[in-house]
């Protein structure tokens, strides 16, 4: 099977086998049959956070479990449920995007910052997407995954996902041990709005908005989005390919002597005296905005971001990643970690 279709960075790959799996119970079965052909198994959701260095062995499985339901705290274990909260459950293939807009039109605030980000609810834990100080860790109640080792389904809590920035056990500790069927969020009318990405209150701002509503902030987000990142479905694309480095704030002080506009911002989740330097901006004043090289290139709006023209390949990609790499390595003596994770190969 072709797996083009099913990145968003549109790479050519081909999976040896390939079920798409539209209903739970099929499953435990699946895997039975994968271990007995001694098929590595690959997990695919929504496809943009992957990129294919060459043809997947083994069996790859595309989630595409659908259904979204609310569910009573007595369901959910009524732990951290505050009043006036929805606890509320979407299967792993749904949309990420068309669910929090969903949430929002029921009047449920909590996934607003996180409007038009690509792929599924079922990835959105695995790399704990984040965008405008929320990530999926501030609102994820719990979530139910088939897990490999013990061969039955189980709840894990936000805590037991070990979530850190674009991180979490099922990216980095647990890598194919469970499968994310679907994923709770505790969602509530009153919860507080995120307002404090100058990006936000520009755009809310320019939009007139005074007292915004979860709604007009998830306006605003859109517009901030459309207005930067490239649209997979136009050019392809995986968001952003490099994580934002946290680098000591001594050696950002010496830096800022010699560049001056460097962009830090101090870190949520880390230690003092550690921040978090903004790569697009290193990658930007080393000059790759804009540079393209056969069918990739560094976009030209956001230079965090890595796209690809059509009839290229992962090879391509991931030689551009490098030399991008070693120059801010070079440049500034920051290592930039990429991103995205690697399937195939
Ligand atoms: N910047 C530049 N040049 C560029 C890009 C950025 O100078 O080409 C500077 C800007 O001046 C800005 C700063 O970098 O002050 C931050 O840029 P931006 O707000 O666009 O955010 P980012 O740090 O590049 C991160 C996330 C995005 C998320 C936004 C908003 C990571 C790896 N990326 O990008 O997430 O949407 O913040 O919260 O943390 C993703 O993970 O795929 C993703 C798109």
């Amino acid at each position: 099977v072709d797996l083009q279709a099913f990145n968003t960075l549109g790479l050519r790959a081909r999976a040896a086998h390939f079920v798409e799996l539209t209903n739970e119970a099929d499953l435990a079965p699946l895997l039975a049959r994968a271990k007995a052909e001694a098929w590595p198994v690959q997990l695919l959701g929504g496809g943009s956070n992957i990129v294919f260095a060459g043809d997947v062995s083994g069996l790859t499985i595309r989630l595409s479990l659908r259904g979204i339901r609310l569910i009573s705290d007595s369901q959910a274990g009524a732990k951290i449920v505050a009043e006036d909260c929805v606890i509320i459950e979407a299967a792993a293939g749904e949309s990420w995007h068309e669910f929090t807009q969903y949430t929002l039109a029921q009047g449920w605030a909590g996934l607003e910052n996180l409007s038009l980000i690509p792929g599924s609810v079922g990835a959105a834990p695995v790399q704990n997407i984040g965008a405008y100080g929320v990530e999926v860790a501030d609102v994820m109640h719990s979530l139910r995954a088939y897990d490999r080792e013990q061969g039955r389904v189980v709840e894990l809590s936000a805590a037991d996902c070990g979530f850190a920035y674009r991180d979490s056990i099922f990216k980095s500790q647990q890598p194919g041990r469970y499968v994310i069927l679907s994923v709770r969020f505790a969602l509530s009318a009153k919860r507080p709005l995120v307002l404090g990405y100058g990006d936000i209150q520009t755009a809310l701002a320019t939009a007139g908005v005074q007292e915004p509503s979860a709604i007009d902030v998830a306006q605003a987000v859109i517009r901030i989005r459309q207005a930067k990142l490239p649209d997979p479905a136009v050019l392809g694309n995986a968001g952003s390919f490099f994580k934002n480095p946290l680098v000591p704030s001594a050696q950002i002080e010496q830096l800022q002597a010699h560049f001056p506009g460097l962009a830090a911002y101090p870190a949520q989740l880390s230690t003092p005296g550690w921040q978090k330097v903004a790569a697009g901006w290193l990658i930007e004043q080393a000059g790759w905005k804009g540079y393209r090289r056969g069918s990739v290139a560094v976009h030209e709006r956001q230079a965090l971001v890595l796209v690809h023209h059509g009839g290229g390949n992962g090879a391509e990609l991931l030689a551009l990643a490098a030399d991008i790499v070693a120059s801010v390595q070079a440049r500034y003596g920051i290592h930039l970690e990429q991103e995205p994770v690697l399937m195939g190969g």
